[in-house]
């Protein structure tokens, strides 16, 4: 299997998952792709574009009606495939990796992938396969609309030795929804940061360095040196008994890293990075971020009434916001107090596009 794809039988699942979380959005989500369409796409018949990673297909059947040209598909994952050619007999879909695309230089005018690129753990190889393959004046673009993948954000901390603590991904579909990652923690130490940290948990940078792997825990070792040193035990396993009397030191590790440690999202991550890398190939002035801001008001589709009968999107003093109901009784209320709101949803979705031209 190509490097960094998706597992098929879980990849499907998650993929599954994430359209119906997509639900909440999509009409304002497509807002937004008619709305990118109109200002970048010309409309003409011969206009390519390349979808990189394109899973079930999502991006390309949400995207706008008045795009008159020819799109491909690309994917790794001959199974999600399959499903995509049965959603859509008439789409072009080719399988391949990014690292090695089956076309010859030059051949499109643009190239694209929706929450596809923060998959790939060699992001500069797969640029610079990206801007090969598009024409001179054509133009890379890239959505971000989930939380971007944890593990490749953990493993470029690792390799630069950077400690890192994180929680992992909620499934919290309201910290989803608002894109604001609110239950997802993911901390590091800011390099400038590392050297005074190390000194207060008791660590040099040479057993620092030593460390295979750096994440949030690295300095229980620390710790458990330090506690090892009292007790005059030499072979005290890193994690094995940690006993509930050296649960004072953990806490200590802990609010000492909080204290050094700077707070993360993966998107903005994730997308600095990208802009980074992109400036680097495609040159700094041919580069650039922007957002655009898709909205929706209507009717809760069945989907939404189906998959999560207690939440809603609603407006409140001018405040977009969402709602959810954990359980009927609250919903109940929800439906007193605001009787207008039932049946009725406020859809907005905020995506940042990350677009470089190849001149
Ligand atoms: C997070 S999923 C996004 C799928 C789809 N764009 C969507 O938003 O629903 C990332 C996709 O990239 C694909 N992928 C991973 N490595 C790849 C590679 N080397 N070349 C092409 N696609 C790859 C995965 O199989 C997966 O379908």
């Amino acid at each position: 299997m190509v490097k960094d794809a998706w597992p098929a039988k879980e990849g499907i699942e998650k993929l599954e998952e994430l359209e119906t979380i997509r639900a909440f959005t999509k009409r304002a989500f497509a807002n937004n792709l008619h709305r990118f369409n109109a200002i970048y796409c010309t409309g003409k018949e011969e206009e390519t574009v390349l979808e990189i990673g394109s899973g079930l297909g999502y991006l390309a059947n949400n995207w706008s009606a008045n795009f008159k040209g020819k799109w491909i598909q690309l994917e790794a994952q001959e199974k999600f495939l399959e499903i995509a050619k049965k959603r859509d007999p008439t789409g072009l879909l080719v399988q391949g990796s990014i690292y090695e695309l089956p076309f010859p230089d030059n051949t499109f005018d643009i190239v694209g992938g929706l929450s596809s690129f923060d998959v790939f753990s060699n992001l500069e190889t797969a640029l610079n396969e990206v801007k090969r393959v598009l024409k001179p004046n054509g133009f890379f673009f890239h959505v971000l609309d989930m939380g971007a993948d944890y593990e490749i954000m953990a493993k470029d901390f690792r390799k630069k030795r950077i400690p890192f603590y994180s929680t992992r991904k909620t499934d919290s579909l309201l910290s989803i929804l608002s894109g604001s990652n609110q239950e997802v923690e993911h901390y590091y130490i800011p390099t400038e940061r590392i050297p005074s940290f190390l000194t207060r948990i008791g660590m040099t940078q040479e057993e620092m360095d030593a460390k295979e792997i750096i994440t949030g825990d690295f300095g229980f070792d620390a710790l458990i040196k330090s506690i090892n040193k009292k007790e005059k035990r030499k072979d005290r396993n890193e994690f094995e008994d940690i006993e509930f009397k050296n649960i004072r030191y953990i806490s200590t590790y802990f609010t000492l890293f909080q204290e050094y440690a700077k707070k993360i999202n993966t998107n903005d991550y994730f997308n600095d990075k990208l802009q980074r890398t992109l400036q680097n190939i495609f040159g700094e002035n041919n580069t650039k971020k922007e957002t655009i801001i898709g909205e929706f008001k209507g009717k809760r589709t069945k989907l939404q009434k189906e998959r999560y009968p207690y939440c809603i999107y609603y407006e409140k003093n001018g405040i977009k916001t969402n709602m959810a109901a954990s359980h009927k009784g609250i919903w109940d209320y929800i439906e007193t107090i605001i009787p207008r709101i039932f049946n009725q949803v406020h859809e907005k979705a905020i995506i940042d596009y990350t677009i470089a031209y190849k001149r």
